[in-house]
């Protein structure tokens, strides 16, 4: 596994000005939103790359800014009336352009070409009173000057290789008319009509059963080796993680705490909200019936943001680095294997000590 970031772009670190040679490159994202309750920062700092051909999984609890930072990337932040009320600062560079100082337009171009999402509620993407292939045709006529009938065949073609059974009837269907797992299939068609480059899946199979899954899961894998696309992973299911990511990123109030190759995440977590997720959080690989242990505690405020560590009033660990300092200092991310990074207080020994003693065997 190389390393998440080429140009070493953890936290704390200086930033070259330059394009970066990650394909995907987000540098110190931030993403607050003024409020009347004060400054939501949803994210707050945030650094990552990704190259092509590769999955990246991003998981964390409800409300720790995972959407946000795919939206962000997207550009989706600038439509109508919740552009007008949103900072953003740092840098994402997608294929050498960066996309945070650009104007709308140039980042529009790139939103169904380059890049596209897909989402876990098929209707937030799908106008619900028009055709499934005229809207596939639209996406397709929106970046490639053809007739409505080579893009109608484009179309057919996509529901095709998503597992559509008679494509050519049902290009002519409304959304409702589709299950729930043909209208997620037919959403992906959508977005990979123009063989996106990044492909981002915020929860794309949360809502279906569980053979569906792993059906849409292998689409996905298929397509991405078919087209090498990059693809961003938004997760509540560690088994989804195990299965499809090459690299894990958690998120924790609006920043990474830790991230590194999937393996090395899954066999050696070295964050204390890791080990929490770690037994917390579902897996469609497993029987469901095993016991689940919440974190506990509620998800920090994203206006008045714990101070030191965010995750110190509710990290049964909190009391052993030395000092105050899990209450005063801010922990950067730091290098604690090739390619994994995590952010902590912790000694190194520590850490190992708890994990083999404590954590590892009740998991
Ligand atoms: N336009 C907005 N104005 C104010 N706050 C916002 C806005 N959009 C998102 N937020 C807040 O930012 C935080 C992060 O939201 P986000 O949707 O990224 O969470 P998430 O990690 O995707 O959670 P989930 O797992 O529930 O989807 C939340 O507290 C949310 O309320
Ligand atoms: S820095 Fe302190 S509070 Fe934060 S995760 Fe590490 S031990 Fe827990
Ligand atoms: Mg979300």
């Amino acid at each position: 596994m190389t390393e998440l970031s080429k140009t070493g772009a953890a936290v704390g670190e200086p930033t070259p000005a330059k394009a970066p040679e990650a394909f995907l490159e987000v540098r110190d994202l931030k993403v607050h939103f003024p409020t009347d309750d004060g400054l939501v920062k949803s994210v707050d700092g945030l650094s990552f790359s990704l190259e092509k051909g590769r999955t990246l999984a991003i998981v964390g609890e409800s409300g720790s800014g995972k959407s946000v930072t795919s939206q962000a990337i997207m550009g989706l932040h600038r439509l109508g009336t919740r552009g007008k009320n949103v900072r953003m600062s740092g840098e994402i560079w997608l294929d050498g352009k960066e996309l945070v100082s650009a104007a709308p337009d140039e980042v529009r171009k790139l939103r169904g070409r380059e890049m596209a999402m897909i989402f876990q509620d098929p209707l937030s993407a799908m106008h619900p009173y028009y055709k499934v292939g005229d809207q596939i045709v639209e996406a397709y006529r929106v970046h490639h000057k053809v007739s409505k009938k080579v893009a109608r065949a484009r179309a057919i073609e996509m529901l095709d290789r998503v597992g559509i059974p008679e494509p050519a009837k049902r290009v002519d269907g409304y959304p409702h008319e589709f299950s729930g797992g043909m209208r997620q299939r037919a959403m992906i068609a959508m977005a990979l009509v123009n063989n996106p480059e990044l492909l981002i899946a915020d929860e794309p199979t949360t809502a279906l059963d569980v053979t569906v899954q792993a059906q849409i899961l292998d689409l996905i894998r298929d397509l991405q080796k078919e087209f090498g696309s990059a693809v961003i992973m938004i997760t509540h299911d560690l088994g989804v993680v195990a299965e499809i990511a090459d690299d894990v990123l958690v998120m924790y109030g609006g920043r990474c705490v830790e991230r590194g190759p999937a393996d090395e995440v899954f066999d050696k977590p070295q964050h204390p909200y890791t080990w929490g997720l770690l037994g917390s959080m579902p897996r469609i690989d497993r029987e469901t019936s095993e016991r689940l242990i919440p974190v506990k505690g509620s998800p920090p405020s994203l206006i008045n943001v714990p101070s030191g560590c965010a995750f110190h009033p509710r990290c049964p660990y909190a009391d052993i680095p030395k000092g105050n300092v899990t209450r005063t200092v801010r922990p950067e991310l730091e290098l604690v294997s090739t390619g994994h990074w995590s952010a902590c207080h912790l000694s190194a020994e520590d850490r190992q000590r708890i994990w083999t003693e404590e954590i590892a065997p009740k998991l």
